[in-house]
């Protein structure tokens, strides 16, 4: 197998908190280089010139694509820019890393999978940054899941309760235009992982949720904050598999953000994301044979935002290209972690189950 050690180029569009949490990263992997960056907003700009110094600037993300030679570029804009910005790059031929969530709609989603097909270049790498699956915590429980501690594999409960959203440049995620909803731009991480430990195609979905508590007197132009806040939501699967999430953004006090919990017809297991800790109970050994472990990333691991898990993404990437292997977290996965949650919205607001062929037609 053919291997490069070739030093890796990296462009990234948009240096908000995300883009720069991904230099931070890079800067500390040996073979690879952020040589530009793109975004129009000055003090993000200045901000992330303090973590790459020698990386050229650029407000047009166009003009950096046609001026600068980039193996790799990296796409941290709001998630409404995703479908033009992933346009021009899958036209540039560079391999892609795009923030989740691909797009902001199943529509937008299968236009950029039209785009990769007609651009489609042998070797070329389109990820999406779906990184909870990288989390120590989570990848140990797919680990166990995968190994056939769990047996048949039967229900999946996602918690999150967690702080509301943060401020973002512009603001541009108080509206559900331009994210897509809270339960694709947030929760696409849990549908991914559900659907990943499914092993089968989501067929069903139905929810409940709404904006109770958070930015209910926030304006911009007059217009108030639109996102939904909290949310319970059921997945069921092609295979009998039934998914939960339970999502609350009002929550501070949450000992941890996420606990995933998975039951199969031999045993259940937990991940309690924040602790890094993973319990693992089989039925036949009852309640006193619950084994606990804590579980870390290793010790080189960059812990930066989500624990480490974007280290990890772009380690693994890196490999792929060095190897020429397929991307781990394709736009297919990606489109299906939108279409969950975009099911989802249309359940709360119409009040009844809606089938992902609706959506997926
Ligand atoms: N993987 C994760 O867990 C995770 C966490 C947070 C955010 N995200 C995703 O990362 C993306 C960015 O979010 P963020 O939190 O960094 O937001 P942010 O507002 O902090 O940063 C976005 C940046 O993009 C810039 N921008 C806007 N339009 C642009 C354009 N056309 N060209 C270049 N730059 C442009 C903005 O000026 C801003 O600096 C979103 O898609 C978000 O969903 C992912």
């Amino acid at each position: 197998m053919k291997f490069s050690t070739k030093n890796l180029r990296y462009g990234v569009i948009g240096v908000g908190m995300m883009g720069c949490e991904h230099i931070r990263n890079l800067v500390a992997i040996e073979n690879c280089e952020v040589v530009a960056f793109a975004d129009p907003h000055e003090p993000s700009r200045i901000n992330a010139k303090t973590l790459v110094k020698s990386a050229v600037e650029y407000d047009d993300y166009q003009q950096m694509l046609q001026d600068e030679n980039l193996d790799v570029v990296i796409i941290a804009t709001p998630n409404h820019t995703h479908r033009i910005v992933l346009e021009a790059c899958l036209r540039r031929g560079v391999h892609i890393l795009v923030e989740k969530p691909v797009c902001i709609n199943v529509t937008e989603c299968r236009e950029i999978i039209d785009i990769e097909r007609q651009t489609h270049k042998a070797g070329r790498l389109v990820w999406v940054g779906l990184e909870y699956r990288y989390m120590a915590a989570t990848s140990e429980l797919i680990k166990e899941v995968e190994s056939g501690t769990c047996g048949n594999l039967k229900m999946i409960s996602i918690r999150e309760h967690r702080f509301p959203f943060l401020q973002k440049v512009g603001n541009w995620n108080r509206f559900s235009k331009n994210t897509g909803g809270t339960l694709v731009e947030k929760c696409c991480h849990f549908f991914d992982l559900m659907t990943l430990l499914a092993h089968s195609a989501p067929v069903r979905v139905s929810a409940s949720g709404a904006q109770d508590v958070n930015h209910l007197n926030e304006f911009y132009d007059e217009v108030r904050a639109d996102i939904l806040d909290n949310a319970f939501v059921i997945v069921d699967y092609q295979n009998g598999l039934r998914g939960m999430l339970d999502l609350s953004m009002f929550a501070e006090g949450s000992q941890n953000e996420q606990e995933i919990c998975v039951v199969g017809d031999g045993a259940k297991i937990e991940a309690l994301v924040t602790d890094s800790l993973i319990r693992i109970g089989r039925r036949a050994s009852g309640r006193d044979g619950v084994v606990e472990k804590l579980v870390a990333q290793s010790s080189d691991v960059v812990q930066g935002f989500h624990g480490g898990a974007s280290y990890v993404e772009h380690r693994r990437m890196q490999e792929k290209i060095r190897y020429g292997g397929e991307s781990e977290v394709t736009l297919q996965d990606g489109l299906l972690s939108v279409a969950i949650g975009q099911a989802a919205h249309m359940s709360i607001a119409e009040g009844r189950i809606v089938k992902l062929a609706e959506i997926l037609k």
